[in-house]
């Protein structure tokens, strides 16, 4: 039987647990990132997708530079079809790639981009005729736009996050994506792929110990497909002695096409319509940058009109020289144009059943994720390659694997707990091979699927120092768009050293290099040391006991006599000789004389400090932005009060109106002319001089209404004492109103003197006191009324002590005074008194109640 190794995650979770930060997950797609946020709040679901400033679940992966200014998401694709060789699009797709793979992939999909190649391995984009910046920069501008929603979901600092990645993703893929997010100033708790993101929010809430379930999951989205066999079992542990089942998915087959996806269903419309256009004009628009964008954005849109409806029009405003485009397409003609992208698209799904032999009979069900798969020719296609099988929907497409990875990064962060439990077993996206120096054969360090993460430590018989390299598994395909197989390569030094020194020693075995690598959570390969393992025998001088009295005695039967007569027998010790076994591990220097993928410290700092200064650039602009509306709109509705509110004329004199009138239109004045280029602190200087003239006439005018009704407050609380004295007379006699009655009468003379105040005062003048004033005071004297009304009893004697009479009945003992009980003389026996204490309505008791009721509110409990 297969051992069950325990799983590398289990997941735990509970509702109840106090979050300490909030973390978040971004799903990074080509076209549409959305993002989740965990927050655990009372009274809200934990984990929710974070909406974006428009309200929407996704947001475009992209950013754009026009005039200066830098945008992001919706607002950057807004421009996309007007300036498309300003709004930087597939991002995702470029880092970790070489200048020539990156090329391609961006006139694959006609983005005009202005690259320039600083090495094979960097090319940067020229932003808005300027600044260079490179994919891993634009990335993490794109990342820092989605912790940003975090943020402003959470109303908080977030840092922490998972971000997932799409299983065809390399090394040098992956760590760019680190590196991108790093320099938004993400914390990445862990990359996740894609598939396991679905698994495990597939997982969460279902129950696998009674039988176990193959389920496929299959994703399109706009670039790439991916069809994955995940088992979902459990196993069983001991906890506490008895035996728990624990639920854990594993994945067993992965295939990719990491170059279908629903983007190319759009250009093959772009294609289409661009040769109609040119049979019609006689000019092949796919040159003109400007058309093709147009053309793309009305091709999205009739593809995606083509999944509900079976045909779709299409129109294009000036699509080149002031020329307009209007056509129509059919479903059939749309899936005719795309025939060989469908037998395509379905090629993973079927080698994956493949791999893991099995035929889709044998599946629990088929999930289909990613926006592709609304397409209907799509799922006929996968339908008919699975035979009967039918296809499920139970994740959400569009949000199954952002909030899986929500899952993941709670479960991976700290503080977080939820209250369901699931193992998750992903596997290395690729087989790793090593050579050591340029001669050596190929050796496996990590096979595909390997479980990750993992610790591997590999063995070479190396006598001397050494180059190692590692390469993607020959045997394997390469990650989309990277051309060397080689990932890194090291020199390993030291080992010549260590077998001259120990080649003379007792060799047990062939001195050894030892290779430690590392495969973490995110699919990063590392080799983290080499070193150098003698393992040679010796003759060592060992201590042993040897007893010098053979008799011991051992009369006694008990247990504690036995050791006591063992440990007082005569024992001597001698030194023996004994060969032992003995390994030493000498570390080796390591040094990397090539990693195409790796990011230095101070490169990711460079980075970080480029984003930074954007940023702040961003809300500097927003600011002012702000402060240049509020003084606009200040001015716009100020105005418009002093046309329209006729009370204006009883608070300020007509002087008073016209100065400020004409202050406004100054600053509305200089607001259109000089001041269009100010600063945020200009704009906020010139609105507190307005305000400094507005703000005592608004005053005024809302006091005309406010003070009359501060003073009825007023009056009404007095009214209000008054009836709660009258109550305690009646019911709480031990309550003095003394207090209450010289406060109360404070606040009448108060009152009273305040009004004639304000009868010597004009209204447009500085008014005597204020509504405030007055409320502060009713507050007061509300507090002293509640707080004299809440005087407790004082306290009836206690009867302490029940004594017990000759017939056994109890009573309380004679002198002791009982003022509340009616009942119960020294001579009654005819109830307990633990009865008669139960009909003393004491007031005590009745306080008790009292302050129970009014101290706990449930709400507060809850
Ligand atoms: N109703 C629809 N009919 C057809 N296609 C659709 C529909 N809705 C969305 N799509 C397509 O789905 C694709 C986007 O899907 P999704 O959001 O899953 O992609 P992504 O995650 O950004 O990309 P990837 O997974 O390749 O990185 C786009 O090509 C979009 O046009
Ligand atoms: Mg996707």
């Amino acid at each position: 039987m297969r051992n069950l190794v325990l799983p590398a995650l289990l997941l735990l979770f509970s509702t109840l647990a106090i979050v300490q930060a909030a973390v978040f997950s971004v799903d990074l797609g080509a076209e549409w990132m959305k993002v989740a946020v965990v927050d655990v709040k009372p009274g809200q679901s934990p984990i929710g997708v974070a909406l974006n400033e428009m309200s929407k679940r996704k947001s475009s992966s992209v950013v754009a530079f026009s005039g200066g200014n830098r945008l992001l998401a919706e607002e950057a694709m807004g421009i996309a079809a007007r300036f498309p060789e300003r709004v930087y699009s597939r991002v995702r797709d470029m880092v970790g790639k070489p200048s020539e793979s990156v090329k391609r992939i961006a006139s694959a999909s006609y983005l005009p981009y202005d690259f320039v190649e600083e090495s094979p391995q960097v090319t940067s984009i020229r932003v808005d005729s300027q600044e260079l910046y490179r994919s891993e920069e634009l990335l993490g501008m794109i990342l820092g736009y989605c912790r940003g929603l975090a943020e402003a979901n959470v109303k908080a600092t977030v840092k922490d996050a998972v971000i997932t990645v799409p299983p065809y993703f390399g090394q040098s893929e992956r760590q760019a994506v680190i590196a991108a997010a790093q320099a938004a100033g993400i914390n990445v708790l862990s990359l996740m792929n894609e598939h396991a993101a679905a698994a495990l929010q597939y997982g969460i809430d279902k129950d696998f110990s009674t039988e176990p379930r193959y389920v496929l999951f299959y994703d399109m989205g706009a670039n790439s497909a991916f069809a994955a066999v995940v088992l979902f079992s459990s196993y069983s542990a001991k906890e506490y002695g008895k035996n728990v089942s624990h639920n854990y998915f594993e994945l067993k087959g992965i295939r990719w096409d990491a170059e279908i996806g629903g983007q190319n269903l759009e250009l093959r419309l772009v294609e289409h319509f661009a040769k109609e256009f040119e049979k019609k004009t006689g000019v092949d628009v796919r040159a003109f940058p400007k058309a093709v964008a147009k053309l793309k954005k009305q091709a999205k849109r009739a593809k995606e009109i083509l999944s509900a409806n079976t045909e779709a029009s299409f129109f294009v405003d000036s699509l080149y020289d002031d020329q307009d485009f209007k056509s129509h397409i059919t479903r059939q003609a749309f899936e005719e144009l795309c025939s060989d992208l469908w037998e395509r698209a379905v090629i993973p799904l079927q080698k994956v059943l493949e791999d893991v032999g099995m035929t889709s009979e044998q599946l629990y069900a088929v999930e289909l994720l990613g926006g592709g798969t609304r397409v209907p020719k799509l799922q006929q296609v996968l339908a008919q390659a699975l035979g009967k099988k039918p296809l499920e929907r139970h994740l959400d497409a569009d949000e199954a694997i952002t909030l899986g990875a929500a899952l993941y990064a709670a479960n991976i962060s700290d503080g977080i707990k939820l209250n369901r439990k699931i193992g998750m077993f992903d596997g290395a996206s690729y087989g790793v091979v090593l050579k050591v120096n340029d001669d050596g054969p190929y050796e496996l360090v990590v096979p595909r699927l390997r479980r990750i993460p993992v610790k591997l430590a590999r063995a070479v018989k190396q006598q001397e120092d050494y180059e190692l390299s590692l390469h993607y598994d020959p045997e394997g395909e390469l990650p989309l768009g990277i051309i060397d197989r080689e990932i890194a390569a090291f020199k390993i030094s030291g080992v010549t050293d260590s077998v001259a020194k120990y080649s003379s020693y007792n060799l047990s075995a062939p001195i050894k290099s030892v290779l430690h690598f590392a495969l973490s959570r995110s699919g990063v390969l590392s080799l983290d040391r080499a070193e150098t393992v003698v393992e040679f025998t010796e003759l060592v001088e060992v201590p042993v006991n040897v007893s010098t009295n053979a008799t011991t005695t051992l009369e006694s039967t008990s247990n504690a006599s036995v050791a006591e007569n063992v440990t007082q027998a005569p024992v001597e010790t001698i030194m023996e000789k004994k060969l032992k076994k003995k390994t030493i591990r000498i570390p080796s220097k390591l040094e990397v004389l090539r990693d195409t993928g790796a990011y230095s410290e101070d490169q990711v700092a460079q980075f970080r400090s480029r984003l930074d200064r954007l940023k702040e650039l961003d809300d500097e602009k927003r600011q002012t932005e702000e402060a240049k509306n509020n003084l606009e709109s200040y001015i716009y509705t100020t105005k418009e009060m002093l046309d329209t509110i006729k009370d204006l004329s009883k608070v300020s004199t007509e002087k008073q109106r016209q100065e400020f009138l004409a202050r406004l239109d100054e600053a509305g004045e200089w607001l259109y002319s000089d001041g269009e280029a100010a600063t945020a602190s200009e704009f906020k200087k010139r609105l507190g001089e307005l305000k400094a003239i507005g703000d005592p006439i608004f005053f005024r005018l809302e006091q005309l209404t406010a003070r009359p009704a501060a003073m009825e407050a007023a009056r009404g609380s007095l009214v209000e004492s008054e009836a709660a004295i009258h109550e305690w007379k009646e019911k709480k006699p031990w309550i003095s109103d003394a207090e209450v009655r010289k406060e109360g009468q404070k606040l009448v003379d108060w009152i009273e003197a305040k009004e004639s105040e304000q009868a010597k005062v004009a209204d447009h003048e500085q008014p005597a006191f204020s509504s405030t004033e007055v409320y502060a005071r009713i507050e007061k004297f509300r507090v002293l009324v509640a707080r004299t009304g809440a005087q407790k009893a004082p306290k009836p004697p206690k009867i302490e002590e029940v004594v017990k009479n000759d017939a056994g009945s109890e009573e309380p003992k004679v002198g002791e005074e009982n003022p509340g009980a009616s009942s119960g003389g020294g001579d009654s026996n005819s109830g307990s008194t633990q009865e008669g204490e139960r009909e003393i309505e004491s007031p005590d008791q009745a306080q008790a109640f009292e302050d129970e009721s009014s101290t706990t509110p449930l709400r507060d409990e809850l």
